[in-house]
């Protein structure tokens, strides 16, 4: 069944950027969704509480890609409180739109950031509030238990 995806989504997907794995990265975050088995994997170098540099790999669908790459476009070089505010929301936005079935991909986007984050405050025992890393809650999402 073919998609209609909007066209920066297509961009993405066909030239993604930031792909790749950094070493000694700073936080690495993983995260994937049982139903489709999509997997997305995301390294950040941290200096002074800034993403100096972000990296990613993904194995799933075009959407996931593209979301990956968008997410790591919108965190580079920002705060990593910046980082923990960005939303599966402001990700598909961000893309110009997603079809309703391909929501979820962009939950992942939002759950390897956050993810990432919190490796990187566990790694460097920063305190942080777990509420801010609970699953988000997408009525799209197909997360299994
Ligand atoms: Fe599962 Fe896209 S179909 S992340």
């Amino acid at each position: 069944m073919a998609m209609n995806y909007s066209p920066l989504v297509m961009e993405h997907f066909t030239n993604p950027r930031n792909v790749g794995e950094i070493e000694n990265a700073d936080g690495v975050g993983e995260v994937g969704n049982a139903k489709c088995g999509d997997i997305m994997k995301i390294y950040l170098k941290i200096d002074d509480e800034i993403i100096t540099d972000v990296k990613f790999k993904t194995f799933g669908c075009a959407s996931a890609i593209a979301t990956s790459s968008i997410a790591t476009e919108l965190i580079k070089g920002k705060p990593v409180s910046e980082a923990l505010e960005l939303t599966n929301k402001a990700v598909v936005e961000a893309l110009g739109g997603l079809p309703a079935v391909k929501i979820h991909c962009s939950v992942l986007a939002e759950e390897a950031v956050k993810a990432a984050v919190k490796d990187y405050y566990d790694k460097n025992g920063i305190e942080y509030d777990a509420e801010m890393f609970k699953e988000s809650s997408c009525d799209h999402c197909c997360h299994a238990e």
